[in-house]
């Protein structure tokens, strides 16, 4: 690891600047990739890396090598990878990772030395004084290797030591050693490599809470005992049905203020499957918090994304149902994540708070038995994000459920019920995910479908013999909330039973299955109105079954 003096870091950062101007072509315009609006801002924005893909998809590296300047190995430098047997080391993976690096100019984060998870059998089941000596060993070995290669510039040396509620996770770390196992691994890497930036990593610390406080406090009375942590990963594995931690910021700058570099290290937000609009536009807002969050504190050098495409995350085999938490699509396209990233490193400093003006009264046009075209005067949107489109919900109580969305100022809805009566309204969404007001609502009413509306029908025997029956009435009854124009009644004759006359519906028979249409004179039922047909059967002799399953459409 090489690490320049910050006396002579801030001249030469100074040149840069001054190159920057005096070259443009090099300097970031709005198409330039996200590495080149990061370095500018002097941050890295990082991706992690799977051995996998790197090898095997030529889309994967090219991505990986343009848009990134920093690194981090997925699980090609945790201890299975290293060293799965008692000093047998493998490094095929790692430096897989770090030569990437090297060809395409960019920095390694070495993730992870000292972790209760993906580290094998025999160093879980050894005693304490071989316990301790393994790690030391270990942390020696993978931090030696790397020490002078310019490229590995930090390490995550533990990982996730607190339990959810803050207190110490009870590991075979902890279990075995105690809390000094902490201690002891930063000591031993900072032996390893003198350069290296040493780091404590863990999830769920991104706002102020209990865990973070946990953390905060532990790092403070590490570095007052002299032991060489300099730096705070606060992973990022968020959740959009979760909420964005909104104190984050203030969160990373408490720790800056400690002394120690902090970074955000697995930066990923997943959401319920299937993906939509409206939840990638939420999505978007996360990204572009967490990346003006570190840009707004001095301290904070990057920010690593924990993959780049939905076709190679953990999320999907992690968190069951959930997905689609990174910034390209299986496809590698670029989501709108990708964007609200680009944009934040771009230079919008601010987060786009405002939401869109409310949509004006909206008015429908075709209306269907199953459709209707809706318009509205458009909104406008200045927060900066820009207008994304429009959300068209049913007003119908507690909930009103979403009908559909649109990126222009009209829709057409489908897949409404027949004759039945809607009132709809409309919100307008920016690219930062915020929500206008409810415009005014629009009501309408959807044509009869060819059955007719809503209704039922029941039948009554009125007489019956031992070879036949007649069926009167058979009520028919509309129980929706506006008038229908027309209905269709179907029921099951049983087995061997004919019909032999109907009135007052227009009546066909196919296999055991009546369907009986209005005629030309009972078709038009008021809400709650009813009106009724007949007619006549034979059946075997002795037979006494009369039809069923009588419905109405
Ligand atoms: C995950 C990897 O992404 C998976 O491929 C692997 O199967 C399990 O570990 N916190 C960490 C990371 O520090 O190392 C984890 O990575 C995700 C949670």
């Amino acid at each position: 690891m090489f690490v320049l003096s910050s006396s002579l870091a801030r001249v030469l950062t100074v040149v840069g600047t001054l190159l920057a101007f005096l070259l443009p072509a090099t300097s970031a315009d709005a198409s330039s990739p996200l590495r080149t609006h990061a370095a500018a801002r002097g941050k890295f924005i990082g991706a992690a890396l799977a051995t996998g893909p790197l090898a095997n998809e030529s889309a994967y590296r090219t991505i990986a090598a343009t848009e990134f300047n920093q690194i981090t190995a997925e699980n090609a430098m945790k201890w299975d990878a290293t060293e799965p047997n008692q000093n047998q080391f493998n490094f095929s993976g790692a430096d897989a990772i770090v030569n990437f690096a090297t060809q395409n100019n960019q920095e390694v984060h070495g993730h992870t030395l000292v972790w209760h998870s993906q580290t094998p059998g025999w160093v879980q089941g050894l005693s304490a004084s071989a316990m301790r000596s393994a790690m030391q060993n270990h942390i020696s070995r993978v931090v030696g290797r790397y020490a002078d290669n310019a490229a590995v510039v930090s390490w995550d040396v533990v990982n996730e030591v607190f339990d959810d509620n803050g207190g110490m996770r009870t590991s075979f770390w902890y279990n075995t050693l105690g809390q000094s196992f902490i201690a002891d691994a930063f000591r031993a890497a900072r032996a390893a490599d003198s350069n290296a930036r040493l780091c404590i990593n863990d999830y769920n610390v991104e706002g102020i809470n209990a865990k973070s406080t946990a953390m905060y406090n532990l790092v403070r009375s590490l570095r007052q005992q002299g032991v060489p942590v300099d730096c705070v990963g606060f992973q990022g594995h968020l959740a959009i049905q979760y909420g964005f931690p909104n104190d984050i910021q203030q969160n990373l700058q408490r720790f800056a203020d400690l002394g120690v570099q902090v970074r955000i290290t697995e930066l990923d937000v997943r959401m319920q499957m299937p993906r939509d609009a409206s939840k990638d536009a939420t999505q978007a807002t996360y990204y572009r918090n967490v990346v003006n969050a570190c840009l707004a504190v001095t301290a904070c050098a990057g920010v690593t994304i924990w993959g780049f495409t939905d076709k190679h995350s953990w999320v999907p085999d992690t968190f069951q149902g959930q997905g689609a938490a990174l910034i390209y699509d299986q496809n590698y396209q670029p989501k709108p994540s990708y964007n609200a990233v680009h944009d934040a490193l771009a230079g919008g400093t601010t987060t786009d708070n405002t939401p869109p003006t409310t949509p004006g009264t909206p008015v429908t046009g075709t209306v269907t038995s199953n459709s209707a075209s809706v318009t509205w005067p458009a909104s406008t949107d200045t927060g900066g994000s820009g207008l994304a489109g429009y959300n068209v919900y049913r007003e119908q109580g507690a909930t009103d459920p979403l009908l559909g969305q649109s990126t222009t100022n009209s829709i057409t809805l489908t897949g409404l019920t027949p004759n039945t009566q809607y009132q709809v309204y409309v919100r307008a969404r920016d690219g930062a995910g915020n929500l206008s007001g409810n415009s005014p609502t629009v009501a309408f009413t959807t044509q009869s479908g060819p059955g007719g509306g809503p209704c039922t029908a029941t039948g009554t025997v009125q007489n019956q013999w031992s070879t036949g029956y007649v069926v009167q009435p058979v009520t028919v009854t509309n129980t929706g909330t506006s008038a229908i124009s027309g209905w269709t009644v179907t029921f099951t004759l049983p087995a061997g039973h004919q019909l032999t006359g109907s009135w007052n519906a227009s009546v066909s028979v196919s296999g055991q299955t009546v369907t009986a249409r209005n005629a030309g004179y009972n078709g038009n039922l008021a809400p709650n109105a009813s009106t009724s047909f007949g007619f006549q059967v034979s059946r075997p002799n002795g037979n006494t079954q009369t039809p069923s399953g009588y419905t109405c459409a």
